[in-house]
Formats: structure tokens, C-alpha cells, sequence
């Protein structure tokens, strides 16, 4: 790979990941915020608008850096990925745009709404805007994935004598058959996030002893739809993710788990290390033929092996895609234990004394991070050498004229800046945290 190109990689790479932890936790707290207040609204008991005006500044500032940090990627498609934005502007541009103008300004709208406009709407109102809210952001998801969909799967277009790729149906670019999973497995992975971090904070204040009838309400709420949303991660959205990827990208498949040969009953690997000289998976602990079951549901199904496709067409890191998928898998196992251990001692009424099971949920909020990551990551390495997936490679999408240098200059930029926000961001939350919920007033 020439150095220009993994530079400009590295660039998206880079700021599309410390993007994406501020969206991940907005699109599913916007779907508690709707939780807590029709609490309220059911219970009429304050406590819980109480509690929804402590994320909603949670979710204020996620959402002004998701903001800050998510303009620069528009600029990035120009500067550093001229030739694909000049070749897909056409299809991309569409859904890029329609995000800006319909879910982005909803939200932002509603949002002001829901945190300023409280007194003066009444309850119902308020939380109406919460439901906008929540249907801005997870519009906002909509759009985003369908874009990054059609580059996984492309439908809708045709490319003109120039090599220019124009949409032919926008009806087909927002119902490509790869949305469904993609986009629900997306979202529940968000949902999974902020149940997490909620559960973590209602943890901390429950150990801590201190706005202890809050942190029951946090760790309820999140254990609770944390258990639903990681079940549903795995079955039935992880699932039919990769039957989609066996059916549409079999090298992908193949690469993710480690599998070179084509093997008629292939074994699902839990564990090994992708060998690239030996072309074979090292200490490997694997299922016999689960692989093959999973996908076809057939025991001696053949899944095909790397070397059933050209060198040209693998992806190019396959040690990093296996690890990412197996890291994703991994933890989405964990989180399941977590929360449904956790879910159980809540039913049984024995969670808030159990110290033991309030420890890890406060330490186990990091995990839907990484493991939202690992999936981007498979998503996107699973995809190479492809930018769009059979249509246009990776290093015909650059720009021609941006240098490895200009590109690593910039990027050095951003590691500053980033690294600013990050210590501003982790200031103002910890601020939050720390102040904790307003006090209900008395009457
Ligand atoms: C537990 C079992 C899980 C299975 C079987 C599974 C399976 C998959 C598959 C097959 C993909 C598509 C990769 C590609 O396009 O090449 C994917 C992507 C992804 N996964 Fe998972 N996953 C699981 C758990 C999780 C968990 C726990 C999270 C986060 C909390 C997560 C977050 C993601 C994300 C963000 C993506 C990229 C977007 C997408 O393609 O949906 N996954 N996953």
C-alpha cells in the first residue's frame, strides 16, 4: 500500500472513530430519555423528570462533540477522498444531505426544546419533544448507515461513460436489503452503550451512598434494557449480519474467521491467531462445523476458504479483521452474562446490596465501546480492498494531489485537538456525574 493512501486511511480512520463515541451514546440515551419521561408522565411521580433532566445534559454535551467532531469528516470526503467523492457524489450526497437537513436540524431543534422549554410546554409536550428527539437522532442513524450500506452493498445507481456514478432510484438507495440488519444491529449497539453507562453511573452512586434513590432508578433502567439490547445484538441482528456477509462477501467471511481453505462442515473459531505464512489459524479452539451450521443451517455445509478468491480481492489486514470480529463476539458474550445476571438478581431483588454485581457494572461501561468499535472496524477493514464494495477500490478514491506528508500533517493536528476535547469532554461529564441529580424541589 503506498504511504498516501494508509496515511488518508489512517485519517478516517482515526477521526471517524473518536467521532462515533459521542453518536453511540446519544442515539441510545435518547431512547432512556423517552423511557424516563414516560415514567413521569405514567407515574406522575418527579423523581424520574428529575432523572431525564441529568442526561439530558449527559446527552447535550455528547451531542455537541458528536457535532464538533462529525463537521470535519464532511471536509475530509473533499480534501482527502476527491476522487471518490467526485466519482459517488452523485448517490452519497444524497443521503448525506438528507440527514443534515431533516434529522440533524430535528433534533438539534427538539433538543433545545426538551432541555430549555420544560416549563412552559407541561408534561405532555415535553414529552413529545423527547419522542423527536429520539426520532431526529435515530433518523440521523438512518441516513448515515444507508450510506455507509450502499458502499457494502451498492443498489441504485448507474455509471455513466466518464466513470461517474449517478442514482438511478433513491427509493433503492434507502431500502438496500443490507439496512435491515445493519442498521438494527447499529442501533442496539448504541442502545447497549448508553444502558451501560447508565447502569455504571446508577452503580457508582449506589457504592458511593450518595443520591442513592437515583442510582437505583439508573441501575434498573439500564440493566434492564442493557439485558434486552445485547441479547438482541447477538440473535437474531449479529446473525443474519453474517449470513448477509456470506451470501455478498464471502472473502470477508472467510478472512473473519481465519478460514483458508473451503472446508465442507467448517468449525466456528473461539480462539487462534491467523497465520499469513503458514495460511492456517495457530492454537486454534474452535466448534466443529458450527461455522457451516450457523450460516446455512446445515452441519456439512461448505463455507469457502480465502484461497477459493484472488490474492488481489482479500482484504488487506486480516490478522486486524479477524481480531476486531473475535474482540466484537467476545465481548458482546460478556455484556450478555453481565446483564442478564445482573437482569435476574434485579427480578430477584437482590441487586442493589450485591456489591460484588454493582462493582462490575460500574467498570463494565467501557466495554460497549470497544466492542462498537471491533464491529466499525470489521465492517469497514471486511470491506477492503473495496471502497465501494465490487465497484471501486480503496486507492482509486483519494485525492490524487493530497501527499502523504500533507496528509500527516493535518493529522498530527488532529491528534492535538482531539486530545483537548477529550480532556474538556471527560471535565464536563465528570462534572455532571459528580454534581449529580437536582435535589426534587419541595411543592
Ligand atoms: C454477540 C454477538 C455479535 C455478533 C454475532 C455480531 C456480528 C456482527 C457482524 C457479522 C457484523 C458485520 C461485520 C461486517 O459488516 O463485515 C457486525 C458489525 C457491527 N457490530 Fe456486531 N456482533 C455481535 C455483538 C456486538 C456488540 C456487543 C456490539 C456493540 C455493543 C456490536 C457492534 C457492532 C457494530 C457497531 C458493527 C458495525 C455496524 C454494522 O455493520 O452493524 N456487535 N457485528
Amino acid at each position: 500500500m503506498d504511504s498516501a493512501l494508509a496515511i488518508h486511511r489512517l485519517h478516517f480512520a482515526f477521526t471517524v472513530t473518536f467521532h462515533y463515541i459521542f453518536p453511540q451514546l446519544t442515539m441510545g440515551l435518547a431512547l432512556l430519555l423517552v423511557v424516563l419521561k414516560t415514567l413521569a408522565l405514567r407515574t406522575g411521580d418527579e423523581h424520574y423528570n428529575q432523572a431525564a433532566r441529568f442526561w439530558a445534559k449527559i446527552f447535550a454535551i455528547n451531542f455537541a462533540m458528536g457535532v464538533v467532531t462529525g463537521i470535519p469528516m464532511e471536509f475530509q470526503f473533499g480534501t482527502n477522498w476527491a476522487r471518490f467523492s467526485k466519482a459517488a457524489g452523485g448517490v452519497i450526497g444524497q443521503t448525506l444531505a438528507m440527514e443534515g437537513m431533516f434529522s440533524f436540524f430535528l433534533e438539534s431543534t427538539f433538543l433545545g426544546l426538551f432541555i430549555y422549554g420544560e416549563q412552559r410546554l407541561g408534561p405532555r409536550l415535553h414529552w413529545l419533544t423527547g419522542v423527536f428527539v429520539f426520532v431526529g437522532s435515530w433518523l440521523s442513524g438512518y441516513f448515515i448507515i444507508a450510506t455507509d450500506a450502499w458502499m457494502q452493498h451498492p443498489v441504485g445507481y448507474s455509471v455513466g461513460p466518464d466513470g461517474a456514478i449517478a442514482l438511478s432510484s433513491l427509493a433503492g438507495l434507502l431500502a438496500n436489503p443490507w439496512i435491515l440488519w445493519q442498521y438494527t444491529h447499529n442501533m442496539l449497539a448504541s442502545v447497549a452503550t448508553a444502558s451501560f453507562v447508565m447502569a455504571a453511573a446508577g452503580a457508582f452512586y449506589i457504592l458511593s451512598q450518595h443520591n442513592v434513590s437515583f442510582g437505583k432508578t439508573f441501575v434498573c433502567v439500564g440493566v434492564t434494557s442493557g439485558a434486552v439490547a445485547t441479547l438482541l445484538l447477538a440473535f437474531p441482528t449479529g446473525d443474519q449480519q453474517a449470513k448477509m456477509i456470506a451470501l455478498n462477501q464471502p472473502a470477508t467471511l472467510a478472512a473473519m474467521e481465519g478460514l483458508f481453505n473451503a472446508e465442507n462442515g467448517a468449525p466456528l473459531a473461539l480462539i487462534g491467531q491467523p497465520d499469513m505464512e503458514r495460511q492456517r489459524l495457530d492454537n486454534p479452539i474452535a466448534i466443529p462445523e458450527m461455522l457451516s451450521f450457523l450460516t446455512y443451517k446445515r452441519w456439512h455445509a461448505e463455507i469457502k476458504g480465502l484461497n477459493d478468491f484472488p490474492r488481489d480481492q482479500w482484504p488487506d489486514n486480516i490478522p486486524l479483521l479477524y481480531f476486531s470480529y473475535h474482540i466484537m463476539v467476545g465481548l458482546g458474550t460478556l455484556l450478555v452474562a453481565v446483564a442478564v445476571t445482573c437482569a435476574v438478581l434485579l427480578k430477584l431483588g437482590r441487586l442493589y446490596n450485591n456489591r460484588a454485581a454493582l462493582w462490575v457494572l460500574m467498570l463494565a461501561f467501557p466495554f460497549p465501546y470497544v466492542a462498537t468499535t471491533a464491529g466499525w472496524m470489521t465492517a469497514e477493514i471486511g470491506r477492503q480492498p473495496w471502497l465501494i464494495y465490487g465497484l471501486m477500490r480503496t486507492s482509486a478514491g483519494t485525492s490524487a494531489r493530497v501527499t502523504g506528508g500533507s496528509g500527516m500533517f493535518t493529522l498530527l493536528g488532529f491528534f492535538g485537538l482531539y486530545a483537548l476535547l477529550a480532556l474538556l469532554f471527560v471535565f464536563l461529564i465528570w462534572r455532571e456525574i459528580e454534581h449529580g441529580p437536582e435535589p426534587a424541589k419541595a411543592p
